[in-house]
């Protein structure tokens, strides 16, 4: 057992900025469910959106958010995002966070889908989150404990509010960690699928445990496909930032013809939710798709992160096209939270992807996430030292009391890639009232709600399966009960469409 003042469950940007914003004057124990160095900030391709461009301004970013969201946004999230964004990065670049320049010494702002104007901030072209996460993982060095390799297993409540968390430990054992404040940061959900842009690890656990103690999960419907996943001889190996497409990089089919140019006005830098749509329509039909990079000179120089990927996956990317199919990449919805973090849970928090603050809508712009990580990532840090005064936390009597019977008699766990197939057929761009109801009935057929009839105890592995389902569950009664298609959740079964 181990007490702490402030827990924080995953180790991606939104985390860190938490960490920092409190760690001089707070005990901090960040937990990880792998290495330090794994997670989907440190895989953030495109770069930072904020207005700091001389034609900018955030009440054009706020404009772009929110038509890309389809004004299915909260108006004062979106408010905070982009102006305390830009004033919170350029402290940050001012105290020395550096990010790619022009000969001329300016910045080298890039260009995304659904954004009107230059407004992406990118440091070593492509390696944007790697940079970032090591400038600010740095300045930690010292100041937090770190565990890696640990699985959350269940928060722990007391007397309604949160004070820690239960883990599997990097050597399976079952370990406390108690806490006056628990920030969920555990990331998105690209894992329940087959094949993804996240890190693979990434399924769920958050949104499990969230759910498990009550608090509120909001949004859960709406789940980004990036529309340029390269796609390996055999699978997919990473992402194709859309930065490409922003440099002139196109989506064509096997013949060489551009599939977005009727698409829509901003045609292949239109929102990702459309492009989606039409990619999904175009291998319905029986099309291979290619990301045309044939008009971007020093491509290697700008994208080193994408040539690294397509060689390692024996893509010859100098013939100037790139094999692409769309895949999930983010998780627009989450554990509820107000714009400090806080949950309906009291003295938990959740930052990043696991959080739904409602910033993005339907469907978040491109390069807002490492902006909402910094900015919410540091309220909440704020929020976090204003609340100190509070009475700590009640912790429970004995370690044993907080094990639920849940997790003790887990044993014929579905494979998780049954599992992912499954999410794949039920939870894809287009969906239905059937696939989502056959879904939803065989989790409730592979996880009774009563397992406490032995008490057999649970690996790592079935955790994470017990997570996977309950987090897809969760996604799909979302799904089902949401009957009007809008941004990311698109039903074929129902007529009409709110667009962006
Ligand atoms: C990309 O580089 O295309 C991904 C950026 C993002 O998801 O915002």
């Amino acid at each position: 057992m181990e007490q702490t003042d402030v827990l924080i469950i995953g180790g991606g940007l939104a985390g860190v900025m938490t960490a920092l914003t409190i760690a001089d004057s707070k005990k901090v124990t960040i937990v990880t469910k792998r290495s330090q160095k794994e997670g989907n900030s440190w895989k953030a391709q495109g770069g930072i959106a904020a207005a700091l461009g001389d034609d900018d301004s955030p009440n054009r970013h706020i404009e772009d958010t929110r038509k890309a969201g389809c004004n299915k946004n909260d108006s004062e999230m979106v408010h905070i995002l982009a102006h305390e964004g830009k004033s919170r990065l350029q402290k940050w670049m001012n105290e020395g966070l550096q990010f790619d320049v022009t000969e001329q010494g300016t910045l080298d702002l890039g260009r995304e889908g659904a954004h009107s104007c230059r407004r992406i901030a990118h440091v070593g072209g492509d390696r944007t989150g790697k940079e970032m996460m090591r400038y600010f993982i740095d300045r930690l060095k010292g100041r937090v404990s770190f565990h890696t390799h640990w699985t959350v297993v269940q928060l722990i409540v007391e007397g309604e509010k949160c004070c820690g968390a239960l883990f599997l430990n990097e050597k399976g054992k079952l370990t406390i960690v108690k806490a006056t404040h628990t920030v969920l940061a555990t990331g998105g959900i690209g894992g329940l699928f087959t094949h993804t842009s996240n890190d693979t690890h990434l399924c769920g656990d958050g949104l499990a445990v969230a759910a498990r103690a009550g608090a509120t999960l909001t949004d859960l419907e709406f789940i980004q496909f990036h529309p340029t996943l390269i796609k390996g001889d055999v699978s997919f190996c990473g992402l194709a930032s859309e930065a490409i497409r922003g440099e002139g990089g196109s989506l064509v089919n096997q013949l060489g013809e551009p599939i977005m140019s009727k698409g829509h006005s901003l045609s292949d830098l239109a929102p990702r939710d459309i492009v989606a749509r039409v990619m999904h329509e175009q291998i319905s039909k029986g099309n291979s798709l290619f990301l045309d990079i044939s008009c971007i000179h020093s491509f290697h120089t700008k994208f080193p992160q994408v040539v690294q990927l397509c060689e390692l996956a024996n893509i010859d990317w100098t013939k100037g096209s790139i094999p692409v199919l769309p895949g999930p990449h983010f998780h627009m919805g989450g554990v509820e939270t107000d714009e400090n973090g806080r949950t309906s849970l009291a003295q938990l928090y959740a930052v990043g992807e696991v959080a739904c603050t409602g910033v993005h809508g339907a469907n978040r712009l491109a390069s807002n996430s490492l902006l909402e990580s910094l900015v919410f990532g540091e309220r909440t840090g704020e929020a976090i030292l204003q609340a100190s005064s509070e009475q700590p936390s009640h912790y429970p009597s004995s370690d044993e009391s907080v094990i639920s019977s849940f997790y003790k008699a887990f044993w014929e766990a579905p494979a998780k890639r049954e599992i992912q197939k499954r999410v794949d057929q039920a939870l894809g761009i287009v969906r239905n009232e059937s696939a989502l109801r056959s879904f939803i009935d065989w989790v409730h057929h592979v996880l009774p709600n009563n397992f406490s009839q032995t008490s057999a105890f649970m690996s790592k592995e079935q955790v994470e399966v017990a997570h996977m389902l309950l987090a897809a569950k969760l996604v799909a009664e979302a799904a089902l009960r949401n009957d009007v298609s809008c941004g990311a959740h698109f039903r074929e079964d129902i007529e009409g469409v709110i667009g962006s």
